[in-house]
């Protein structure tokens, strides 16, 4: 073993066949030259999409219901979106929206601020990725109300930039040595019913919001309070989804003490629950929305969306940058928003999501393994436990199923605090046969995980 540890491969539990493939020998050439932190969950390298399969370099089919980490709402190569960067390509790739306008940019900005929740006049900015748009956000909050300080929540996950990584809340692998962070981040609990020690979903959410009070009398001031940074459900965080008072009720402290409420849509937006913006359950209209991942269909495209105002409040060149609102990225999400209301991709989301959770929630009869299944359309999360009473982590059992189901041709990913949720963000493109096909694989993986007595340690 070198000094940097034992080669990815190994180290993620695979043992790579020599000369067995292609995938082998790009796996050989990507540890010779790709920073181990790029730990590959899987050892097949992507030769092409389509829909909601993904072929490997071998040839091999996997039904992708980690959907390139839910920025696939319209599957792989749509043709729609492909013809749409296409012409975009054969015309410019890149001016720097500041510099030379162009209609894409335009043409987004109107879509986003036309389709998000909010009966006030709104304005949009447009960004690379979800961790740029969070920190933007924070400096449009910041601008507007002159104050410095930032909530976020326990268990949230906002990015990987500083600003970002400061508002995410998990210590390995996102932000153990790397600090120190930015000032002026409070945190509170987030409400997560599973783990919750109230009995009932009001008293959680009664906890957490009095927790929230609590911070403006011992810690900060409500006066210096510029934003608080929610996910309408906590996607890296474990699939969380809160009590339909928690959003509302989070609104209303932030509406008495002039605070902005920003919500982080990145993995939520963009029909991935079964309306387009999850803040959309509830009837909740955030002053500033961040959104990102499947906007442009898998290209690099975020942006923050809100009231005019606010947005306006930043001087000009306060906020910008080289590539943000890439013409090609623009192209693909104008045409992914038409493809999300042409193929009626919103109900698709419901119905994808009402099968996973039943085919997967009835194994908890049983699979004692299974400790919640939950979600919220197709953002779906399987809680596995060692222990239901004790409702013990099983991080291990995770990792065994994840295997299993990429070796049997299904690919899913991992989430949770404690690494023990299972979670699914496929594509709204999803077929019949491919969900079937899914629901039964998963579930063969889990059956068996459950048999497995070495991994009943957690
Ligand atoms: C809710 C949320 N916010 C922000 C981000 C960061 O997005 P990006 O990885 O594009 O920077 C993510 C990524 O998973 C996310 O899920």
């Amino acid at each position: 073993m070198g000094p940097g540890g034992p080669p990815r491969a190994v180290a993620r539990g695979w043992t790579v066949q020599p000369g067995g493939g292609a995938s082998a020998v790009l796996w050989a050439r990507a540890q010779a030259s790709v920073a181990r932190a790029l730990a590959p969950q899987w050892p097949a390298f992507a030769a092409r999409g389509a829909g909601a399969l993904l072929f490997d370099v071998d040839g091999r089919p996997y039904v992708d219901l980690a959907g390139g980490v839910g920025c696939l709402a319209v599957g792989h190569a749509h043709p729609k979106v492909v013809r749409a960067v296409q012409d975009q390509a054969a015309r410019f790739f890149h001016t720097d929206y500041v510099v030379f306008p162009y209609e894409g940019y335009v043409a987004v900005c109107e879509r986003l601020c036309a389709s998000t929740p909010g009966r006030w006049r709104k304005k949009a900015a447009l960004f690379n990725s979800g961790a740029e748009a969070v920190e933007n956000a924070v400096k449009i909050a910041r601008t507007y109300t002159g104050r410095s300080a930032v909530v976020a929540f326990e268990g949230a996950f906002h990015g990987r930039t500083y600003m970002a990584l400061s508002l995410t809340s998990r210590v390995v692998p996102y932000k153990a040595g790397f600090g120190p962070f930015a000032p002026e981040v409070y945190r509170v609990p987030y409400p997560y019913p599973y783990r919750s020690p109230f009995p009932t979903e009001e008293q959680t959410v009664e906890f957490c919001l009095r927790r929230l009070e609590d911070l403006f009398t011992l810690h900060v001031e409500p006066e210096r309070v510029a934003a608080v940074v929610v996910e309408p459900v906590l996607g890296e965080g474990g699939v969380v989804v809160p009590p339909a008072s928690f959003l509302p009720r989070l609104r209303e402290i932030c509406r008495r003490h002039e605070i902005l409420l920003v919500v982080d849509e990145v993995q939520t937006g963009m029909g991935r629950t079964g309306r387009m913006w999850a803040s959309e359950h509830v009837g909740v209209e955030p002053d500033l929305m961040v959104v990102g991942k499947s906007l442009a269909a898998g290209l690099p495209l975020s942006a923050v969306v809100g009231r005019a105002e606010v947005v306006d409040s930043v001087r000009e060149a306060g906020i910008g940058g080289t590539y943000v609102g890439n013409p090609l990225s623009c192209a693909a999400a104008l045409a992914v928003f038409e493809v999300l209301e042409e193929e009626g991709l919103l109900e698709r989301a419901r119905t994808i999501g009402q099968a996973l959770h039943e085919g997967l929630g009835a194994l908890q009869l049983e699979c004692p393994l299974v400790g919640e299944v939950r979600g919220l359309g197709a953002m779906v999360g399987v809680e596995l436990v060692t222990d239901r009473d004790r409702k013990t982590p099983a991080p291990d059992h995770v990792g065994f199923v994840l295997r299993r189901a990429a070796e049997r041709g299904a690919l899913a990913l991992r989430a949770g605090v404690f690494r023990n949720v299972i979670r699914l963000l496929p594509p709204l493109v999803l077929r019949e046969e491919e969900l079937s096909r899914s629901v039964s694989v998963l579930g063969d993986c889990l059956r068996e995980a459950c048999r497995r007595p070495e991994l009943q340690t957690g």
